[in-house]
């Protein structure tokens, strides 16, 4: 396999071979989105309507430097793995898999609430530790229970999840006919006693419609820096400072909640100019390059993170695959800085980015 990982050359590359090794019905539930998938294409297709100004002789090194440094963390490239559940249905290793390879990448490992593993075992198996992401199930004194268990397991920040209260009408997943297998289970929801007995059709328990109320419950059961994910506006994200927030994730969870939300990378600029350097300001959605995190860089993100690419890897070769994803990513950001005449993600600003609605058109043997 790892030959046949160099082959490939773009995360299209993997989306391409990951596609052809998966099950239909998985494939649609990763791939998937809302309705008509407006905003999962329109994610990607934002990057094409923004473009970038390299400054003349603007570098001075050839080795640029990609770092960053994100809720004290200093990680190798500006990309973290966003929360993805159950991984299990990609590959054996799951969420240990995908936590192994981000640490190896000098990345940072997201896991979600509906996690294959349950969270003390991914926190377990890697030195740096990982951010736990909630879902907030059936009463507060589960949802505590919950936070306790990422806690104690030496989260290093919790990520609330927003946008994703009410199941969505993912109805290219549903005409796949896919159901959650057996084998792929959910750690954390059963060991917490969330979940017991068969998992549910649609492998959907009923979350907690979250309020503002609750959010500013949740920032007073831990200690733990708190992320919220799934803000596209500027006021929401304000008020998630005002409530104690460190940052937010400017995100409408990869196209798969409302179809026709605005894509991220729109989001992005409003939510940024807000925030303006007092909170951690994150984007996730249809990242798919090098160039595109440099795009959301300039539009004023910290760093990025990516959900269905690393995916791709895990499917194609467990913790090898999401290193060559991770790997890869790396390598087109250096370029991606060295031909923008830049030094450090740090030197990529506004001026960077200028908007221009022009689609080439693709000639045939062009694709990425
Ligand atoms: C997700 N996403 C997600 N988000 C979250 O907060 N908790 C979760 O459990 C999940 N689960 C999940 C499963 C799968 C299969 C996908 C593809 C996505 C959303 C995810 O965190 C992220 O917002 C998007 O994936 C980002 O878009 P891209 O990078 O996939 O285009």
């Amino acid at each position: 396999m790892a030959r046949e990982l160099s082959a490939l050359l773009t995360l299209r590359d993997f989306e391409r071979a990951a596609g052809s090794v998966l099950d239909a019905a998985s494939w649609a539930y990763v791939a998937g989105g809302a309705a008509a998938q407006l905003t999962v294409r329109a994610n990607a297709e934002a990057f094409d309507q923004v473009w970038l100004r390299p400054r003349a002789l603007g570098g001075t090194t050839d080795e640029p430097d990609t770092s960053v440094t994100v809720l004290g963390q200093r990680l190798a490239l500006p990309v973290l793995l966003a929360p993805t559940s159950p991984q299990r249905l990609l590959h054996h290793g799951a969420e240990i898999s995908t936590a192994r390879a981000a640490e190896a990448a000098g990345s940072l490992s997201i896991v979600s609430t509906d996690s294959h593993h349950a969270f003390p075992e991914v926190a377990g198996a890697v030195k740096g530790g990982c951010w736990f992401q909630l879902y907030a199930y059936r009463s507060r004194e589960d949802v505590a229970a919950t936070i306790a268990l990422a806690e104690d397991a030496g989260a290093t920040a919790l990520v609330v999840t927003v946008d994703a209260s009410y199941a969505a009408r993912r109805v290219t997943t549903w005409r796949a006919g896919f159901r959650t297998p057996a084998h792929v289970d959910f750690g954390n929801l059963r060991s917490l006693g969330i979940l017991t007995g068969e998992i549910p059709d649609g492998a959907r328990i009923d979350r907690l419609p979250l309020t503002w109320e609750d959010l500013e419950w949740i920032r007073a059961q831990s200690q733990m820096p708190l992320v919220v994910k799934g803000i596209l506006r500027a006021e929401d994200a304000e008020r998630c400072l005002g409530l104690g927030a460190d940052g937010v994730i400017v995100s409408n969870h990869g196209g798969r909640q409302l179809d026709g939300a605005v894509p991220s990378l729109v989001a992005l600029e409003q939510v940024a100019t807000a925030v303006a350097g007092r909170g951690l300001v994150l984007m996730d959605g249809g990242i798919r390059s090098g160039v595109h995190v440099a795009k959301a860089l300039a539009l004023g993100a910290d760093a990025v993170c990516i959900g269905r690419p690393y995916l791709w890897g895990l499917g194609l070769a467990g913790q090898k695959g999401v290193e060559a994803v991770l790997d890869l990513l790396k390598h087109e950001i250096e370029d991606t800085l060295r031909q923008l005449g830049a030094d450090s993600v740090a030197d990529i600003s506004a001026d960077f980015a200028v908007r221009a609605q022009i689609r080439p058109s693709l000639a045939q043997g062009d694709i990425l």
